[in-house]
């Protein structure tokens, strides 16, 4: 926890964009009540109601190699600062590259962005208010007997967080590979990735490779994919 500095606005245009200036650097985290230009991967819009939870972290960008675990350690924290909060009878999952589900609803996002020597990582979390999209999503409170605020979850998620990037730091996501597997929705299931040229590639989930990559087996062979949106295929 120690070495994060936490900036908290009221409103700003996105987290991400502020993070973006000059004048932060590895351990900033930038958090806003409400965001006026919130954006998701591929730059979709994500909304923001207030009552939900908006932040970007800086972390100094090392490389490729990075970008192999760091999403992977944002997840995981995330999945430990909220597996404890639910009842029994709630599934939290992991869904690849870096949701959360409750239940197989969407309940975070996260959006990870390289700005030269930096990687700015952006978190939202839905966690008072469930947005109205064309995919299931949910709320933590709808699945809580305790009604959370967003600034209860961000030092929760700050402390399991540092737990598993020094993971990722001395091992790399073969060391957090384990963990995240068995937390992971959709293994072993015909899936549909819609990729960033908007090809669809399906085929059953197989694995995540030391890379972090999804390894998909398709009627035409064996897929390594880096990025996509992935969906069970029932559901196309
Ligand atoms: C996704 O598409 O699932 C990732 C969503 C990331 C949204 C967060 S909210 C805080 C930060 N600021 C933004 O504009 N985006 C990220």
């Amino acid at each position: 926890m120690d070495r994060f500095r936490i900036h908290s606005f009221d409103v700003l245009d996105s987290t991400q964009i502020q993070a973006k200036k000059p004048q932060y650097h590895a351990g900033d985290v930038i958090t806003a009540i409400t965001q006026t230009a919130g954006y998701g991967r591929r730059g979709r819009a994500w909304q923001a109601p207030i009552g939900n939870l908006y932040f970007s972290m800086v972390e100094d960008y090392t490389g490729p190699e990075h970008l192999s675990w760091i999403g992977y350690a944002v997840t995981l924290g995330l999945y430990d600062a909220i597996a404890e909060l639910l009842p029994a009878g709630k599934v939290l999952n992991v869904k690849w590259p870096n949701d959360l589900l409750i239940n197989h609803c969407k309940l975070s996002g996260i959006l990870l962005e390289i700005d030269e020597d930096r990687l700015i990582i952006g978190i939202g979390m839905n966690v008072a208010i469930t947005p109205v999209t064309d995919q299931p999503v949910t709320a933590l409170n709808s699945n809580t007997p305790v009604m959370y605020e967003a600034k209860d979850i961000l030092p929760r998620f700050l402390s399991f967080y540092q737990r598993w990037y020094e993971v990722g730091q001395a091992n790399g996501f073969a060391a957090m590979r384990d963990t995240w597997m068995s937390r992971a929705a959709y293994i072993g299931n015909e899936i549909s990735a819609r990729l960033a040229n908007g090809n669809i590639l399906t085929g059953v989930f197989k694995d995540i490779d030391n890379q972090g990559a999804l390894v998909l087996s398709t009627e035409s062979g064996q897929y390594n994919v880096t990025s996509a949106d992935i969906y069970l295929k029932e559901k196309e």
